[in-house]
């Protein structure tokens, strides 16, 4: 078979990479189309000089733009890759724009479509993620869910066909480089305390509430140590906020996976509003304060190894998640075995 794997933004190229190593043991043609939704070198060549052995065969360089325009420019540029490799799959991870655009534009052609992180909801849907996940879901032939609930959120919106729980790539990745991140020596003299942040995404990327989410930060007790997202450096530069905030906290460019997971093992807490932070927290047991009003990692939150904080209550709930006594499950979103699975499954279906 010929499989295509469609990735563009940072969680795309790290929680894809375990699939496609193992595909490429396997007898199947494996391509790698790249959409060129991220492209600053540490948001996407650190993850593929780290991680990849091989560029990807395709890179459209779409490029920042507005929604419509970047997806348009991701379908379009799809297709036309599609039209010239005549793949039996395509395959698209979690939920970002070149996840949907990948998803459109395989299945207008009547290719099997499979979805990575399938049946994530966070039942809100000002966030463009969940349109995205939505969408990508309902055109995807075969449905990779990392857990119960994600099963269970398909089944409510009436897919049941081609749904398998498989567990989470992101977990095998972290099992599988656990060596390599321990043995990582940063560029940069860390604390022995610290509180690990990132934040980027659009909700709380408005002035008002960045400016409001920075505020409580630059509160915190603690030293904060933030690998500021581009989007975010953009709004605080425009903002005229970016010195005097530096002045509080310790803002770096954004960190290669090795170089990020170690440091998420050695703080003591982590303010998030990304969702593959969330999961990696969680299974380095490191408790997480989430800045937003729903998370789609919702088992984070029940096994309370996660809280959801509104800005105004971030140092609270941070001070409260330090002294909490919180039960770990170690296999939340289970098998060190995602991607064998998904092969076997792979090789079934077409
Ligand atoms: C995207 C995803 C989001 C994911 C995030 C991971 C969508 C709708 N959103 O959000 O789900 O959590 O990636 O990081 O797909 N920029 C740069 N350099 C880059 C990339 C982006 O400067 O390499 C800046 C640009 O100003 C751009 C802005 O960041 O306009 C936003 O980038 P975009 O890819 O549109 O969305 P993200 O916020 O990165
Ligand atoms: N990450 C990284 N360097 C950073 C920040 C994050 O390598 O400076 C990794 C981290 O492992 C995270 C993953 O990138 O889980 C996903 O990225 P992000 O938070 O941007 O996206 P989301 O999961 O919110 O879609």
């Amino acid at each position: 078979m010929k499989i295509i794997s469609v990735v563009g933004a940072r969680p795309n190229f790290i929680k894809m990479y375990p699939l496609i190593k193992a595909l490429r043991n396997t007898k199947h043609e494996s391509l790698i189309v790249h959409t060129g939704q991220h492209y600053d070198s540490n948001m996407s060549d650190v993850f593929f000089k780290e991680l990849y052995p091989d560029k990807p065969d395709y890179n459209l360089n779409v490029g920042s733009s507005s929604h419509g325009q970047q997806t348009g420019q991701i379908l379009h540029g799809i297709e036309d890759v599609l039209n010239k490799e005549e793949p039996d799959i395509v395959i698209v991870p979690g939920d970002t724009n070149s996840t949907l655009g990948g998803a459109l534009a395989a299945t207008k052609q009547h290719i099997v479509v499979a979805h990575l992180e399938a049946g994530l909801r966070s039942y809100d849907k000002n966030m463009p993620e969940e349109i995205n996940r939505i969408l990508t879901d309902h055109c995807s032939n075969l449905l990779f869910c990392p857990s119960d609930s994600a099963v269970n959120n398909l089944e409510k919106e009436g897919i049941t066909n081609g749904v398998y729980k498989v567990g989470d790539t992101m977990f095998e990745l972290a099992k599988m480089l656990d060596n390599e991140i321990n043995a990582v020596t940063l560029q940069i003299a860390i604390p022995d305390e610290f509180i690990l942040t990132t934040i980027h995404r659009a909700e709380n990327t408005t002035n008002k509430k960045l400016l409001q989410i920075i505020k409580e930060i630059c509160k915190i007790k603690h030293d904060v140590i933030i690998p500021l997202h581009p989007r975010t450096r953009n709004k605080l530069v425009e903002i005229g906020v970016l010195a005097e905030i530096q002045k509080q906290v310790t803002i770096i460019e954004p960190l290669g996976f090795l170089e990020f997971s170690y440091l998420l093992k050695k703080a003591r807490a982590v303010i998030t509003d990304s969702g593959g932070v969330q999961k990696e927290a969680y299974w380095n047991r490191i408790p997480c304060i989430t800045v937003r009003d729903t998370t789609e990692w919702i088992e984070t939150i029940e096994m309370g190894g996660n809280i959801l904080a509104n800005p105004s209550e971030i140092t609270g709930k941070v001070e409260y998640m330090l002294t909490k006594k919180i039960q770990y499950s170690e296999n939340l979103y289970g098998f060190k075995d995602t991607s064998k699975r998904i092969i076997k499954i792979l090789n079934n279906s077409v």
